[in-house]
């Protein structure tokens, strides 16, 4: 291979890992992931079992009614640098809408969902988690809460939503956020018995 092409190469090698730069050679800031409420449902205490698996409790035989949700995602800052090392934490409502660790008995959900579950950041800025798409409930489109902390404090609160419900219109929540609901909202795709989707969670500061 000649040189002068080798460097073409290098220079688009460089610019596929350098995504989000503009003409004028500055990396441009993407935009961050919108802040919304908490909700009254964080738990008041954390689950016993803290892991990224919501659809199985340990020491509970079965798995969590429901389809099942592959939940992936980033967490990167503005300059989509990945935020390794991160915590980030999902809680949502169970398939018959109840959220769980919040003080009401747990036997009136189901008690093979966890509720609540955390992954931390690869070094590329990856999470996972397996839960379950959650439902509607009255007066919310289906929704997944979470936060992102830094190891001392919390970074960002907000939720996530799905492409194509037809309650997200109707939700204040999603409503409130105009054109930046497309910054938390997921396409959700088949896979396997369930489905799946993926969401960059991007951190201002
Ligand atoms: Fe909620």
């Amino acid at each position: 291979m000649d040189i002068p092409r080798r460097q073409a190469l290098a220079s688009l090698g460089a610019l596929a890992l350098t995504p989000w730069l503009p003409a004028h050679g500055q990396p441009a800031e993407r935009p961050a992931t919108p802040s919304l409420t908490e909700g009254p449902f964080y738990p008041q205490s954390l689950p016993a079992d803290r892991d990224a698996d919501l659809t199985r409790v340990a020491g509970r035989p079965g798995r969590a009614a429901g389809t099942p949700l592959e939940f992936t995602g980033r967490l990167l800052d503005r300059k989509s640098r990945p935020l390794a090392g991160r915590a980030i934490e999902i809680w949502h409502c169970d398939e018959f809408g109840r959220y769980h660790h919040v003080g009401t008995p747990e036997a009136s959900g189901d008690a093979s969902f966890q509720g609540w579950g955390e992954a931390f950041a690869d070094g590329e800025g990856r999470f996972a988690f397996l839960t379950i798409k959650p439902p509607p409930y009255p007066g919310r489109t289906p929704h997944i809460h979470f936060t992102v902390s830094d190891g001392r404090r919390r970074v960002l609160t907000s939720q996530a939503f799905f492409e194509g419900e037809r309650a997200n219109e109707r939700d204040f929540l999603y409503r409130s956020l105009g054109r930046e609901a497309g910054l938390v909202t997921m396409r959700l795709e088949s896979a396997g018995k369930g489905v799946r989707g993926a969401l960059d969670v991007v951190v201002a500061a």
